[in-house]
């Protein structure tokens, strides 16, 4: 039997300044936010999400698929969910893992018998039928083709994370591909895979098809319990007047049309991705919440005008923990880049921004923010991404020292606990209201630790777009 995912919805700490439901013409209401990343990814997208999803009756994992790792830690210890989403962490949320997404069906197995076995699992499951499968024969083949860029040339490998999500894309939009659909009726996924399976010549080592096949049966039919047409579920949710959260994995900059093509992922991890991904229709949509770090890093390959490949790199990476969350690689790590936040603002339409891991840059004296780009023709960007990745990382990076804050020791994260907003250093105030006058979008969140609760509501009165916001805060 498929999980009904039909209780009555009950949020528990609906924020006072962004949960009045709109009206809509014919009597149902509805409260649709949309969580997206704003720079490369690794924003901590993850904490974000599940504190959002507190108040949320669906959370839904709208794009991507392995490649995404969201890191989550809860007083029972730290969860690292791949393909699920953050809403099975919580009793009162059902999590979706949607149709925009690829998803490796027994890797997803796997997560979901883990989570179970450390009691974790929690919320509800559901697994859309319209989800395309990754393959075994996906992975082989990203890692193949990222070998023979490389090999071609070493400038032009994207460093993907190998977990076939680019092929997987490929072979979804070439219509050769598997659903999760196709997973429950072993003599169609038997054709389907004869049918992908002629397209692959010329790949070496591809895992043989009778295995391949038995395997994905197996999980397929573990899976199966899990899984629905999630979009009348979702749209029948809204009708009734209940919250969806659509959580976007990866971020705007790699998006595979918007980002730095093609250092870039294969899917669409923007505002409208995510309701590409959930089947919903943007008349919906309330809020559109933008996850900037407070600095930026980048895993595998492409252009990064304000990288530090020196000391403060260092520094950044350190003491911010930087190593990709699937792949264990190290992130490139640089300053705030106001530059590619105010393009990822104007792409997705941000209604708000949640500022994540400001506690990495306490202690500093002075913390540079780059605020334009001048190009090699003299020419200078603000808002928008050179279509060319060759001439992005040509972009000079221009930069604004801004004054750092004290660190926040514990002491101070308990004050921030306590009193909320209020007690955020001044300096960091001026930071952060920095970001909101630039980009032209309110600060609404901000985080200072990894823990669930270690993020600050900025209260309401919030000012227009693009004005202060320090004196809403000091109230
Ligand atoms: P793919 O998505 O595995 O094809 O990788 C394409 C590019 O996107 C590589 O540079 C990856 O490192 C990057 N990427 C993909 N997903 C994420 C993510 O969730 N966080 C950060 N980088 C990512």
């Amino acid at each position: 039997m498929p999980p009904a995912c039909a209780r009555p919805a009950a949020p528990s700490g609906k924020s006072h300044i962004y949960s009045a439901p709109v009206a809509r013409p014919g009597g149902s209401s509805t409260t649709v936010r949309v969580v997206v990343g704003a720079q490369f990814g690794d924003e901590a997208k993850g904490k974000i999400t599940d504190e959002l999803a507190a108040e949320a009756r669906y959370v839904v994992r709208t794009g991507g698929g392995p490649n995404a790792g969201h890191t989550i830690h809860l007083p029972e210890g730290t969860v690292v969910l791949h393909q699920l989403s953050c809403g099975v962490l919580r009793h009162t949320t059902c999590g979706v893992s949607g149709p925009g997404m690829v998803v490796q069906p027994i890797a997803l197995d796997e997560e979901i018998r883990e989570l179970e076995r450390r009691g974790l699992l929690r919320g509800e499951f559901v697994l859309s039928d319209r989800a395309h499968a990754v393959l075994p024969l996906h992975e082989v083949e990203d890692a193949w083709e990222d070998d023979l860029r490389a090999r071609r040339d070493p400038a032009s490998a994207l460093g993907t994370t190998r977990r076939g999500i680019g092929p997987a894309y490929a072979d979804r939009a070439g219509r050769w591909g598997i659903r999760v659909a196709d997973l429950l009726r072993p003599s169609v996924l038997r054709e389907r895979l004869e049918l992908l399976y002629g397209t692959k010549t010329g790949i070496p080592d591809l895992p043989p098809i009778d295995a391949v096949a038995a395997q994905l049966a197996e999980a397929g039919g573990r899976l199966a319990p899990y899984v629905r047409s999630t979009e009348p579920m979702l749209w029948d949710a809204l009708a009734r007047g209940e919250s969806v959260l659509l959580e976007g994995a990866n971020s705007a900059l790699l998006d595979v049309d918007f980002g730095t093509y093609p250092f870039v992922t294969s899917s669409h991890p923007t505002s409208a991705g995510a309701l590409v991904g959930s089947g919903l229709p943007p008349a919906e949509v309330e809020e559109v919440i933008g996850v900037a770090k407070a600095y930026t890093t980048r895993v595998g390959a492409g252009p990064f005008p304000s990288e530090d490949t020196g000391e403060a790199g260092e520094f950044l990476r350190r003491v911010g923990g930087e190593r990709g969350a699937t792949t264990g690689r190290p992130r490139r790590c640089g300053w705030l880049d106001l530059v590619l936040l105010r393009y990822a603002a104007r792409l997705n339409g941000f209604t708000s921004l949640a500022v994540t891991k400001v506690d990495i840059l306490g202690g500093l004296d002075e913390i540079p923010v780059c605020t334009q780009y001048v190009m090699p023709d003299g020419t200078t960007v603000r808002d928008v991404l050179p279509t060319n990745a060759d001439d992005l990382a040509r972009a000079t990076p221009v930069y604004e020292k801004l004054p750092g804050w004290p660190e926040l020791h514990e002491r101070a994260k308990e004050r921030l606990r306590r009193e909320g907003a209020r007690a955020l250093p001044s300096a960091l105030r001026h930071y952060l209201d920095r970001i909101a006058v630039e980009t032209g979008v309110s600060v609404g969140w901000v985080g200072y630790g990894p823990g669930r609760g270690e993020t600050v509501r900025i209260p309401p009165g919030a000012p227009a777009p693009g004005r202060s916001t320090v004196a809403a805060w000091t109230g």
